[in-house]
């Protein structure tokens, strides 16, 4: 069945959701505070580079049925309202920053007046749910009528599109009893194309939704760090952490995926939201059960550091006078979120420490430029490489992966190249003459 939908926010979670809920069948109308924003959207312009997003954009657009406002009182007809607003980290703290989650509930609710189902799908700390839910009944003029669930978002940057059509799972954070049975019966018409498709679909109560996000990203963040920390035993002894990687990989349990070596995570979600979860957990006594999430978070930063070594030694011990090409911007490849990207913090201390940085992205050169106005960018990866003494792989942009290594070598002033995200083929490299050093790796397996 056809649903009217209303999607609150048109960040990265809320313009693929609304795009992916027209393509499931539904009419959406998709609201944010930010009026340019709205323009663009209404004319089919996409606010971010996500593959795949401009063309769902457009076909749902062409449908009549996704319309763009800034008037949260054209969704109050909804059956179904989808809060997408973003939690960033409180400046200068761990904890979350609800104050946008806070406002959109509030405003949202003034227009409620009727049965309707509300559902949150930011990422929040545990907890959250269930004041919105107070919050709800005494301020909307529907009361008790309107329903709250938590259906927590796992999709990945680069991947939006697909992860929203075809989620690995479903999670609903619903009341029990029969409201809480009318909201799952509502979420499951909403997904009911991707239920049919054999998506998985987990009810449980607030709290757990909640959690369920929190943990699921403290373990991915884990991962990365735990094989980082593989990493730094690496370079200690000599071994190889891109083998033993793939050698704990096959192992069913542990899997092969995300246990990329290298400079670490980044992103507007895994950094902020293990850091808030640590927040949370202390806020409710149980800060010691996430402490290794310290760790977690400390192994990562130490990555960042760990490349600025090693290309300092590759400038023969100090940067001053130095030229260094960065290759990679955004967070990670296709996307052009530059958020607490390990590239760009990699590139600022190196710049900081006395060399002169020219930095190429094949989609996040605008993004980049306007947050650190200091660094040099270059319109292509070659130019960066113009007169290097060091290049920094940083973001694994297959771009980067392909450039050809001899034609790199006519543009640089010393063949040397850190792969800061273990992804350049070590033999093609050496073999064209490129001294090349990697994160987790023994030197001499990488000078060839
Ligand atoms: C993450 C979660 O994957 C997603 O489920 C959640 O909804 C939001 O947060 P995202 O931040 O888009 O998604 O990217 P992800 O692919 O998880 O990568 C995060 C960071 O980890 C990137 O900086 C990436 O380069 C790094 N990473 C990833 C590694 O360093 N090694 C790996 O093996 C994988």
């Amino acid at each position: 069945m056809s649903l009217n939908l209303s999607v609150i926010g048109t960040g990265y979670l809320g313009v693929v959701h609304a795009a992916a809920m027209v393509q499931l069948g539904h009419t959406v109308v998709a609201v944010d505070v930010d009026e340019a924003k709205i323009t663009q959207l209404s004319a089919g312009k996409a606010p971010i580079y996500e593959p795949g997003l401009p063309e769902l954009l457009a076909a749902a657009l062409a449908t009549g049925r996704l319309t763009f406002t800034t008037d949260y009182g054209r969704a109050a007809d909804a059956h179904v309202h989808f809060v997408c607003v973003g939690t960033p980290q409180r400046p200068g703290e761990n904890a979350a920053d609800l104050r946008y989650v806070d406002a959109s509930f509030e405003e949202l609710a003034k227009h409620l007046h009727g049965p309707t189902l509300v559902v949150g799908k930011s990422t929040v700390p545990v907890g959250t749910a269930q004041r919105l839910d107070e919050m709800l009944r005494a301020k909307a003029p529907g009361g008790p009528d309107v329903t709250l669930a938590w259906n927590p978002e796992f999709l990945r940057e680069g991947f939006a599109v697909k992860d929203t059509l075809h989620p690995d799972r479903l999670v609903y954070g619903v009341e029990a009893g029969p409201r809480g049975e009318r909201a799952k019966a509502l979420l499951d018409e909403v997904y009911a194309a991707t239920i049919a498709d054999g998506t998985p679909v987990v009810v449980t109560d607030f709290a757990t939704a909640e959690l369920v996000k929190a943990s699921a990203n403290a373990f991915l963040a884990t991962k990365i760090s735990f094989i980082n920390a593989m990493s730094e035993v690496c370079e200690a002894a000599g071994a190889d952490v891109v083998s033993l990687a793939e050698a704990i990989g096959h192992d069913d349990r542990i899997g092969a995926k995300f246990l990329g070596a290298g400079i670490g995570f980044g992103g507007g979600c895994l950094p902020k939201d293990i850091r808030a979860f640590m927040a949370r957990a202390g806020e409710l006594g149980a800060d010691q059960a996430l402490t290794f999430l310290r760790e977690v978070d400390a192994i990562n930063m130490r990555r960042r550091s760990r490349m600025v070594d090693i290309a300092r030694e590759q400038c023969d011990g100090s940067f001053i006078g130095k030229r260094v090409a960065v290759l990679g911007a955004a967070f990670k490849p296709d996307s052009d979120d530059i958020r607490d990207s390990p590239a760009l913090s990699v590139a600022a201390q190196v710049r900081l420490q006395g060399a002169h940085v020219t930095v190429h992205d094949p989609q996040a050169m605008d993004n980049a430029r306007s947050k650190w106005p200091d660094l040099s960018y270059a319109d292509s990866a070659l130019e960066a490489l113009q007169g290097a003494h060091v290049v920094l792989h940083l973001t694994e942009w297959q771009e980067y992966r392909e450039l050809d290594p001899k034609v790199a070598a006519e543009h640089v002033a010393q063949r040397r190249v850190v792969d800061g995200r273990n992804k350049l083929d070590v033999a093609r490299w050496t073999a064209a003459g490129w001294t090349l050093r990697a994160l987790g790796r023994p030197t001499a397996l990488a000078t060839g």
